[in-house]
């Protein structure tokens, strides 16, 4: 096995120059809200596009949405229970679909916002409940683990239930497999539109990561159709390679009005150019998939991309955004996490909200609150109840 350098050394840590997030291609500053939003953050996307997600699957000629069970007394009968497929089809028939589970809290006098996420080991592992469809299927097919409930703390449907709010959740596999083999794309989503591509075509434009965004965007249009939900208020959330994703598609689809990132790390919310924990050349080997195929380029080389991680989330403002570490995830680099929040606040500023600095203290388990929130929770990599806490103390703030 290749060893590739990894530094988790803070006191090795390399000085480095962030580029200005506010300073156009062509070397123009940015000063007001209305530049950013019509010239820097479209110009931001679009390199995000290039050089790391590639683009989005397009839109299906037809979408379905299917309510395949109801359960009317879910979650000791706090809740109503429903699995929807959601089937999106072809002019040449050609279809693809996956499952989504939702709650939705009983006896309210008004539609529940609602948080979204993807899961990682299939909806039957998001619930205590044993009679949840099992999804999450792999590139051969088969599903991603034969066992239920393995993953509920991460979720926390009761007490979400509890507060108010709704949650629904889809295995990412069924949106596109989470394999590094260069055909796991073709049992994706994106096989309905780039069938006829080579895969080493497919690559240089398409990538996992950017697949399990638009599935989340697709989530949020059949919730749009749900009586029950107010999806004004709808919160996007993702832990690690899915709090990458929840970056990425609250940056494509502004009405997530909260975006959740826990523990994203490296192409996630983490400072690209700090040498500290994973890098470009670590994840670019272990995950080819995650990225368009030209991204690995930049291993050893974070100084010449074009961006870092404060660009990603700043295309967030001037939305929720809250940003989560986790104390012995040294992986992700926590102070790389902090410090893109923190320096995505001279987008924040360009529409009169002030956000946490560089130098706000932030001592592990304490949160820091505003338009942009974060917290280093103590423990390891993780989506707990302590930063499950947070984010519905955040969403309760959200008019
Ligand atoms: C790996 C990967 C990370 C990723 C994580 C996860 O550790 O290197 O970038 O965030 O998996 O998704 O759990």
């Amino acid at each position: 096995m290749v060893e590739f350098h990894k530094n988790t050394d803070e006191s090795l840590v390399p000085d480095y120059v962030l580029p200005d997030v506010l300073m156009t291609a062509d070397g123009k500053k940015i000063e007001n809200a209305f530049d950013w939003i019509q010239t820097r953050r479209p110009e931001i996307l679009a390199l995000y596009k290039k050089v790391m997600y590639g683009n989005l699957p397009p839109r299906a000629v037809k979408t379905e949405f299917e309510t395949i069970s109801c359960k009317e007394d879910a979650l000791n009968n706090t809740a109503v229970r429903k699995e929807i497929q959601l089937t999106f089809s072809m002019a040449d028939g050609k279809s693809h679909s996956f499952v989504m589970l939702l709650y939705i809290p009983k006896n309210l006098s008004a539609p529940a916002p609602v948080f979204i996420g993807l899961n990682f080991n299939g909806n039957q592992n998001c619930t205590s409940e044993d009679d949840v469809m099992m999804t999450g299927r792999l590139l051969n097919g088969g599903l991603v683990a034969n066992e239920r409930s393995n993953q509920v703390q991460r979720w926390q449907f009761e007490e979400t239930i509890k507060r108010g709010y709704a949650s629904a959740t889809v295995c990412y596999h069924d949106i596109y497999p989470d394999d590094k083999d260069e055909n796991s794309w073709r049992n994706s989503v994106y096989n309905l539109f780039f069938a006829d591509e080579s895969n080493e075509e497919f690559h240089s434009h398409g990538s996992a990561i950017s697949a399990w965004a638009w599935g989340l965007s697709r989530m949020l249009d059949c919730l749009e159709t749900e009586p029950m939900i107010d999806s004004s208020k709808a919160f996007v959330h993702g832990h690690s390679r899915l709090g990458k994703t929840s970056l990425w598609a609250g940056a494509n689809d502004t009405r997530f009005k909260l975006v959740i990132t826990n523990d994203s790390g490296c192409c996630g919310s983490a400072i690209a150019r700090r040498d500290f924990g994973e890098t470009v050349e670590i994840i670019t080997h272990k995950f080819p998939h995650w990225f368009v195929s030209s991204f690995p380029k930049y291993s050893k080389r974070e100084a010449e991309l074009p961006f870092d991680q404060h660009f990603f989330v700043a295309l967030t403002a001037p939305r929720y955004l809250a940003i989560a570490s986790a104390e012995l995830d040294s992986h992700a680099d926590p102070k790389g996490e902090f410090l893109a929040g923190a320096h995505a606040g001279a987008v924040y500023k360009l529409f009169g909200i002030d956000t946490y600095t560089p130098d706000t203290p932030h001592p592990v388990d304490s949160y820091i609150t505003g338009a942009v929130n974060y917290h280093v929770r103590s423990g390891g990599h993780d989506q707990n109840l302590a930063d499950w806490t947070h984010y519905w103390d955040i969403a309760a703030k959200i008019k």
